[in-house]
């Protein structure tokens, strides 16, 4: 592929029509086992999301958790950014950078993680709240959820990127919310963004055809506003123009025969809501 780094042309298994690559079957294992150990460092920060903790806290939990488990963080270094995750507080999109401000009551918030295991991403974030949300955040945080899992239910031999992008933008303008456009989900595998870009958005039956063996993730980002966004000066924070909140949530999945794998499922059964469960 025209400029591919070379640690792409380098790796194993191959590269379909649209550059897109087709993992092997054994290769599943190795995604699975990292985006267990993702999933799992965010059950583990969810007791520590309340009124008063600062996000560079959370992010030093959470570095901490993956120096714990022997597993190198995917982050920090990356691009020249320095932190072990991305925390998106309220009306910032996605990329937001951890901090010394604390969590206010009614604060909502993405954290997103990306491990490598064995050499291997695993990429995911969820939606936590600062104690009890306002209805309108956790009515976007639930379509937001939602329309994630609506682009998965796409996800099978013969459907296409397109399917995806489609699925997640009916579910969400149908409630009345916007997609991002500015920002999208990735394959991923021994590399942390590889081909192709996951649009969040789309037309039914355009773009590549799904195939068993591709691994990418699917990460929509939802406003209750416009979509809208623009960087700040750190060159990192994402936010929503019109300042409207913002939702996310991510998982790494991998194509089946019959369907998908999702490589990051919470192991406690917290991936959403993180809230709710906790009586
Ligand atoms: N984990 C993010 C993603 O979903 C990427 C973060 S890159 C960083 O692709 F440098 F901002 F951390
Ligand atoms: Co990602
Ligand atoms: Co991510």
């Amino acid at each position: 592929m025209p400029g591919e780094p070379a640690i792409e042309r380098s790796l194993p298994g191959r590269l379909n029509k649209d550059g897109i690559r087709i993992h092997e079957r054994e290769d599943f294992a190795g995604m699975a086992a990292a985006g267990r150990l993702a999933a799992e460092i965010l059950d583990r920060i969810a007791p520590h999301v309340e009124p008063g903790a600062s996000t560079a806290e959370l992010d030093a939990r959470i570095q901490a958790m993956i120096e714990e488990a022997g597993a190198t963080s995917a982050t920090i270094g990356y691009k020249g950014y320095r932190h072990a995750t991305c925390i998106s507080v309220n009306h910032v999109v996605c990329h937001g950078i951890p901090s010394e401000k604390r969590l206010k009551p009614g604060d909502i918030l993405n954290i997103d993680v990306t491990v490598i295991v064995d050499g291997w991403y695993g990429d995911t974030s969820r939606m936590y709240v600062a104690g009890p949300p306002a209805r309108k955040a956790e009515r976007l945080i639930d379509i937001t959820h939602d329309a994630l899992m609506a682009g998965i239910e796409q996800v099978q031999p013969g459907n296409t990127f397109g399917d995806i992008g489609a699925a997640i933008q009916r579910f969400a303008e149908a409630h009345r919310c916007s997609v991002v456009r500015d920002f999208c989900g990735h394959g991923l595998g021994r590399v942390f963004h590889a081909p192709p870009n996951v649009l969040h958005y789309g037309r039914w039956g355009t773009g590549p055809v799904l195939e068993p063996g591709m691994f990418f993730t699917i990460e929509p980002m939802i406003n209750l506003g416009r979509p809208e966004t623009k960087v700040l000066e750190d060159d990192w924070t994402a936010v929503t123009k019109d300042r409207s909140l913002s939702a996310q949530f991510e998982h790494s999945i991998g194509v089946t025969e019959t369907g998908c794998e999702i490589f990051t499922l919470s192991p406690a059964g917290l991936f959403h809501p993180t809230w709710k469960r906790e009586g």
